[in-house]
């Protein structure tokens, strides 16, 4: 549910003080009732909210990729004027949020949608859905801690789940590594805090996978359309994962 002057500006139908003043003057109905005043929610997929006598459009449902570099804060609008996540996302007038976040420090693949929907299938965590980072760490973990982190450790609020991790490059000169580390948890800061508790705590952070979902071919800071089979393919891992864990 939300505000009706929030929905009329969404669906484009002017801004958001000339919504309030369309309702106001009695021009706005939610299921054939006028509203004339501006506390009231509706629900666009399920309300029929007309203007002037006229079906209000359904917002385009979008799903983006962004490649979001670090420095960057994972939401859509930040009131000491950082740099967001939307500032990247040239071309897009419609309002989309960040599905899940990125710290920000971290960088890599961060799905951003207007579908709340899918949002929340994606995140909820009942379902699951595995998250590959590659972690550089200050230097090389022993395999033995490698399968600490594989079957769970100890973090301030709880055991984290099993977890996939391998080596994926050791820098002998820099003392530095990367492990490449999938989760099936969104907690937060919980890579970091992984490494933090086996001693290796991570200098760079970058996320590479969401789902079947991989960053390849996208440059930092540039974003792109999902196509329809993509979105679908997140979806199912998302079902088909909840589904496995039941
Ligand atoms: N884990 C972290 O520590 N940071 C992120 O941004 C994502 C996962």
């Amino acid at each position: 549910m939300e505000r009706l002057q929030k929905i009329l500006a969404h669906a484009g139908v002017a801004s958001r003080r000339k919504c309030e003043e369309l309702i106001l003057s009695g021009q706005v109905e939610v299921n054939g009732e006028p509203v004339t005043t501006l506390g009231v929610k509706a629900d666009p997929a399920v309300d029929v909210i007309t203007v002037k006598g006229k079906p209000i459009k359904s917002e385009k449902k979008l799903y983006l990729v962004l490649n979001k570099p670090k420095g960057v804060i994972t939401s859509a609008s930040d009131p000491q004027g950082r740099t967001i996540v939307s500032d990247f996302l040239h071309g897009i007038t419609e309002r989309v949020y960040p599905v899940g976040r990125l710290d920000y420090d971290t960088e890599g693949l961060l799905l951003l949608t207007n579908d709340g929907e899918f949002a929340n299938l994606l995140t909820h965590p009942s379902h699951h859905v595995p998250k590959t980072y590659w972690a550089t760490v200050k230097g090389v973990p022993h395999g033995s801690l490698l399968e600490k982190l594989q079957n769970g450790v100890m973090l301030d609020d709880g055991m984290t789940a099993p977890a996939e991790v391998e080596y994926h490059d050791v820098d002998t000169v820099k003392n530095q590594s990367t492990i490449a580390i999938t989760i099936y948890e969104g907690r937060n800061r919980q890579v970091r805090r992984m490494f933090d508790a086996i001693s290796h705590p991570v200098i760079l952070l970058r996320r590479i996978k969401f789902g079947e979902l991989s960053l390849l071919g996208l440059k930092r800071g540039k974003y792109r359309h999902l196509e329809p089979k993509e979105v679908e393919l997140l979806l199912k891992s998302a079902v088909k994962t909840h589904k496995i864990q039941k």
